[in-house]
């Protein structure tokens, strides 16, 4: 049984960092782990324009650890009022890689989302031209449609059109949580990309529900039922290159999270590439890691791969039970439990 592991330095593809002291408690650990971040632009206010983005491009540099290698790729949020000049001008930038779309109302400060995807039809348009990505949050928002059924849902009604009247334009599906989405990324025709969290390649939702109601599982999609994890590990460890590394490690506090209406999110990117080490062992894929988390993502996003490389080791650790932030605290994934793979560092 193989002790170490050294992987070309992999990236974050969808990351969520905030602002404030949040970003200065959470960005050390992607920055140590991670080249590079597709940055999510939920914030409040979200970050809608070139001007916004590359003003908090700045705040993320000079939150960045003394001696850190990190690059924030930004993105921009898509809004019913986006302009097709703005996406001009947010792909003439060079630091903005994608736009995201929030279906309004599907998750946290999705609020000034698309309350119609037609709405965005002039700003997807350029983007088609242009070739710069849409990352899709894909769950429908109708309330009345059952919360485990929301991603089929996006993708039937939403989302094959939506391919349809733009069948150039370049999509990362986001977070996937379904072998209905495993599949149809798989199957679809044109330049589609999906990125998998380690969040649910561990764990089914049961896990929300074990012993009592666990807030720190609780994470938009939400987690689905175990036959729907297979499918996602499934995919992870193909090999195929339409399936890459994400986390969407999504920082709360733990009183946001603890509360009569707990906030969405997961907290991973202090032990991401140990969660996912962890998720690729249980499937006897550990080969494939590489490919996941340091290839198929740039080549997607039609960045340089990295050249530097990194270590872990096989050396049992607790996550710890919380970790500081600003005033607050901060609650890890699974913390407590043991990882089996320790990051050792760049090399
Ligand atoms: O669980 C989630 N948390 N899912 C999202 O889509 C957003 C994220 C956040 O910003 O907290
Ligand atoms: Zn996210």
């Amino acid at each position: 049984m193989s002790q170490t592991l050294h992987l070309t330095r992999p990236d974050d593809w969808h990351l969520h960092l905030r602002d404030g002291a949040t970003l200065a408690a959470v960005l050390p650990h992607t920055a140590l782990q991670f080249a590079r971040a597709i940055v999510m632009p939920n914030l409040k206010p979200p970050v809608t324009t070139t001007e916004l983005a590359a003003a908090y491009r700045q705040r993320i540099l000079a939150a960045l650890p003394a001696g850190a290698d990190f690059e924030p790729l930004m993105t921009l949020y898509l809004t019913d009022r986006t302009e097709p000049d703005e996406i001009r001008r947010a792909h003439a930038s060079g630091f903005i890689q994608a736009v995201k779309l929030y279906p309004a109302g599907a998750t946290t400060n999705s609020d000034a989302g698309l309350t119609a995807l037609k709405h965005a039809w002039p700003a997807l348009e350029v983007m088609q031209e242009l070739g710069l990505v849409l990352c899709i949050h894909g769950e429908a928002v109708d309330p009345a449609i059952d919360v485990f059924d929301r991603e089929k849902r996006f993708i039937d009604d939403q989302l094959i059109p939506l391919r349809t009247q733009f069948p150039a334009l370049r999509v990362v599906f986001e977070h996937i949580t379904t072998a209905d989405a495993a599949d149809y990324v798989r199957e679809a025709p044109g330049d589609i990309a999906a990125t998998i969290t380690a969040h649910h390649l561990l764990y089914n939702r049961n896990a929300l529900f074990q012993g009592g109601l666990r807030p720190h599982y609780y994470c938009l999609p939400v987690l689905k039922r175990e036959s729907h994890r297979q499918a996602l590990l499934a995919a992870a460890t193909s090999g195929h290159p339409r399936f890459f590394l994400g986390t969407d490690s999504a920082p709360h506090a733990r009183g946001a999270k603890e509360s009569d209406c707990g906030c969405a999110g997961c907290y991973t990117a202090l032990h991401a590439l140990e969660l996912y080490a962890q998720a690729f062992e249980s499937a006897g894929a550990l080969d494939r890691l590489e490919g996941f988390a340091s290839f198929f993502g740039p080549d997607f996003y039609r960045l340089p791969r990295n050249s530097t490389q990194v270590r872990l080791v096989r050396e049992p650790w607790s996550i710890p039970a919380q970790l500081p932030m600003g005033q607050d605290s901060l609650i890890p994934l699974a913390a407590g439990t043991q990882l089996d793979w320790r990051f050792a560092g760049v090399v």
